[in-house]
């Protein structure tokens, strides 16, 4: 080509529209960091790893970038432990300069997280822990979850187990804000449905000695015990519940955490529990049934809950970036564009609510074999109270 006055100008024309378009915008951004803040150690390290699975075929599905921008990952193991959590997540905010956080499982851990999002403006993604303040008094703009709130996880199984007619029932779990929260809102639905919480027993996080905990229940024989333990303490919990014949004569019913991406380690142990969650394996949707085939395809092995909360974590992220070109600096447009949204999960659509928890259908599901099997709809768009939030 001649190098006439017209042609430069031409040239010069097409470089300035290169610049910006969408492309040169994602080329001139760089790499995405993603902060990945999850166990990979102690009892919920399966946890961890599966939300990372889920996030990943996400990322993988639409070709390796979101919005054009490649992503690069950056790992810490939060161990689950709440006392290295600010120090954790300060890491990723102020040594790594990560442009968003995922993460994490422990619902401990995400009240120092949510609390150095809200205050450095981070953009975080919670893919699991279900600590009601995340979404309510420490709600934020540029704080959202793909998972679930506590409340919203056990507060329809208080009118599940009320309807099956048990009248006194014991609650065991963990003493921190997970078990407790998940706990209180059985209660809550059960004595609204008429039944009465007799026991309320606690051990700490994360400890398997249940002996004495099952000889309790055995001596006050109620007509039911509700239980949250997920991960290694799930499985050792149901199987000890069983070796102390408890399970011939008072049922055990629990979130579904408590038999989700278990059930290979729990065999019979936990046939015939009943638990309520937000996905449920059987769904058999269109939607599910290419999430499962996507995610066994890659991984060798069947999905769980959060293996789907990691894959809609990445569709949240997703959804902002696409509003926003990928910079991600531009907070209040990536959260109107996300507060409109429809997320296509494989447990079926929802919406985030004002808070950004999830409205969504809770699930009743009987183990069945290797599989939490669908039995009903327990709740349709159910929607945390988002107690103390102001957004
Ligand atoms: C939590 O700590 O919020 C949690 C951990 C495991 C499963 C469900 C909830």
């Amino acid at each position: 080509m001649r190098l006439t006055r017209k042609n430069i100008l031409a040239i010069g024309l097409a470089a300035a529209a290169l610049v910006t378009t969408p492309f040169a915008q994602a080329q001139a951004q760089g790499k995405l960091k993603v902060g990945l803040m999850l166990p990979y150690s102690g009892t919920y390290a399966a946890l961890g790893n599966a939300i990372e699975n889920g996030f990943r075929l996400y990322v993988a599905e639409q070709g390796g970038k979101l919005s054009g921008r490649e992503i690069e990952f950056v790992k810490v193991d939060d161990e689950s432990d709440p006392s290295k959590a600010t120090d954790n997540v300060n890491k990723l905010i102020k040594r790594d300069n990560v442009d968003v956080i995922v993460g994490p499982v422990h619902s401990g851990v995400a009240m120092a997280m949510a609390r150095a999002a809200k205050e450095s403006g981070t953009l975080l993604i919670v893919p699991n822990a279900g600590a009601d303040a995340v979404t309510g008094a420490m709600c934020a703009p540029n704080i959202f979850r793909s998972s679930f709130s506590n409340w919203q996880s056990s507060f329809a199984a208080g009118d599940v187990v009320a309807r099956q007619g048990k009248k006194k029932a014991i609650t065991i779990t963990w003493k921190y804000a997970a078990g407790e929260e998940m706990t209180t809102a059985f209660k809550e639905g059960f004595e609204k449905s008429g039944g009465q919480v007799v026991k309320q027993l606690t051990l700490p996080f994360p400890g398997v000695e249940f002996q004495a905990l099952l000889t309790d229940i055995a001596a006050a024989k109620p007509d039911a015990v509700f239980a949250f333990f997920a991960g290694g303490g799930a499985v050792k919990f149901v199987k000890d519940y069983a070796a102390a014949g408890l399970n011939k004569s008072i049922p055990l019913y629990g979130p579904g955490f408590l038999t989700d991406g278990t059930l290979e380690a729990q065999g019979d142990s936990a046939q015939g529990i009943f638990t309520t969650l937000h996905y449920a394996d059987a769904l058999n949707t269109p939607r599910d049934n290419a999430f499962r085939l996507a995610y066994a395809k890659v991984y060798k092995q069947q999905p769980d809950v959060y293996a789907v909360q990691g894959y809609d974590a990445g569709q949240i992220l997703a959804v902002g970036l696409s509003a926003v070109q990928g910079d991600v600096r531009k907070k209040a447009e990536f959260a109107a564009a996300v507060e409109k949204a429809i997320i296509d999960s494989p447990r079926g659509p929802f919406t985030l609510s004002k808070a950004h928890n999830p409205v969504q259908n809770i699930y009743l599901r009987k183990v069945d074999g290797k599989e939490n099997k669908l039995v009903s709809v327990a709740a349709k768009a159910l929607n945390d109270p988002a107690r103390g939030c102001r957004l």
